[in-house]
């Protein structure tokens, strides 16, 4: 840490702005988010070009390693994580039970299962053991939570879990555990770039959760297990189904404008709308745009309609907040175009993000210090002695 972002000693608190805004609390390698430039990257690479040139396990190598890999390695990475695609015998055989409680909620599920998988395969405090083996865990997690979470998916649906085929990418992997029938390379590619879009995205307040939970020496999977509460947020990762619910609700072009302006008159926030870093175009949604107009047919068009007219609605209603369109409004498109249903939308986001969420896991155990920051009580003056004649009962 460089002098300027250290924390100062008892007796010198900083007071932080509510939700942390602008505050620097930690130094990573791993990307950065330039809110005002409307651009993002992974390890200095532009973001949106790496979802438009490379592979998912390319970007995932430069992530997780540090450099983008040479076709001999990618081979090699590629294979490596295509054999860890098998789940412990033990959590194969809870899954079904995980996902038969009612109301089936596929992100808390994957919660639940990632919990466990961490026991079984005995992931131990971060404290306790050396970077590689942290790396491999890492590595093993990242590659298992797909198939955990389309396990989850078709057990609740009654289907049996499909084995995974070792010669797919984890893109085409992912649709291929869903349905069990080898892939549209169209819509594999659609996906591809979604989920290489939504590894990583500076210190959002996921990957901060992670962090904090490995800076008390933790495992990883309680890192991973927090993570996946904070992106399950609306706020946060929760919202592609809404965004699609909006478009749902509008149903046709001549609704669109009174619809929004209503929502936003009554003070509700539109689905897809919004970011705390970017005050400019988010660079996820402007590939996803052509993502979607790619593959998402009517629905596409419809959607670009609409995110039109809330831009038109935005300005109108919130004149100055600088609100513009974010990556979970064509998210939802793209997703849907592929085959993926709308309840495995943010799963779908915390798979991918796993990769970030692991990088920075391993990042903060590196160079780790616990993060324990303080808050200014506000409550009644202390000491406050106890109403006269209160006892135990
Ligand atoms: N719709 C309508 N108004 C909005 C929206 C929105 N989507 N987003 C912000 N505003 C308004 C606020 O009401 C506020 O107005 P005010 O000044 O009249 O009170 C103003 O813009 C500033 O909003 P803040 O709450 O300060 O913005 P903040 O940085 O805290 O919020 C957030 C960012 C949470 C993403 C917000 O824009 C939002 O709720 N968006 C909708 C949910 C969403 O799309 N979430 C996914 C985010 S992307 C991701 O995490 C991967």
């Amino acid at each position: 840490m460089t002098n300027a972002t250290q924390l100062p000693g008892a007796g010198q608190p900083i007071v932080a702005p509510p939700g942390l805004e602008g505050v620097v609390a930690a130094e990573t390698s791993i990307g950065d988010v330039r809110g005002e430039e409307g651009f993002f990257h992974y390890r200095g690479y532009n973001a949106t070009e790496l979802a438009r040139l490379c592979s998912f396990e390319q970007v995932w190598h430069l992530i997780i390693e540090g450099e983008l890999p040479d076709p001999d390695r990618t081979r090699e990475f590629r294979q490596e994580t295509a054999r860890l695609r098998t789940l412990p015998e033990q959590v194969a055989k809870l899954l079904p039970e995980i996902a038969s409680v009612e109301p089936f909620a596929p992100l808390e599920a994957l919660r639940t299962a990632v919990s466990l998988t961490a026991s079984v395969i005995g992931l131990k405090p971060v404290l306790d053991i050396p970077a590689e083996e942290l790396r491999s865990q890492a590595i093993r997690v990242s590659a298992l939570v797909p198939v955990i979470l389309m396990g989850l998916y078709r057990a609740h649906q009654g289907l049996e879990p499909v084995p995974a085929d070792p010669e797919l990418g984890y893109a085409a992997s992912y649709l291929q555990l869903l349905t069990g029938e080898p892939p549209n390379e169209a819509h594999a590619r659609a996906v591809e770039k979604y989920l290489i879009l939504t590894m990583d995205h500076g210190f959002n307040a996921s990957t901060f959760t992670a962090r904090v939970i490995t800076s008390t020496g933790a495992d990883l999977g309680s890192a991973l297990v927090g993570a996946i509460g904070a992106l399950s947020g609306p706020l946060h990762g929760g919202a592609p189904s809404r965004a699609l619910q909006t478009l749902d609700e509008i149903g046709e072009r001549s609704r669109a404008y009174d619809y929004l302006h209503q929502k936003v008159e009554s003070g509700e926030r539109l689905m897809g709308f919004g970011h705390r870093i970017y005050k400019t175009d988010d660079p996820r949604s402007v590939l996803l745009r052509e993502v979607a107009l790619e593959t998402g047919g009517e629905q596409a068009r419809f959607a670009e309609y609409v995110e039109q007219t809330a831009l038109e609605v935005l300005h109108e209603l919130k004149p100055g907040r600088r609100l513009y369109t974010n990556v979970e409004f064509y998210a939802g498109v793209v997703m849907n175009s592929a085959g993926i249903p709308r309840e495995m939308f943010t799963p779908t986001f915390a798979s991918s993000r796993t990769v970030g969420w692991t990088a920075a896991i391993c990042e903060q155990a590196s160079h780790n210090r616990l993060i324990r920051p303080l808050a200014a009580y506000v409550g009644p003056p202390p000491p406050r002695p106890l109403p006269e004649g209160y006892a135990y009962c």
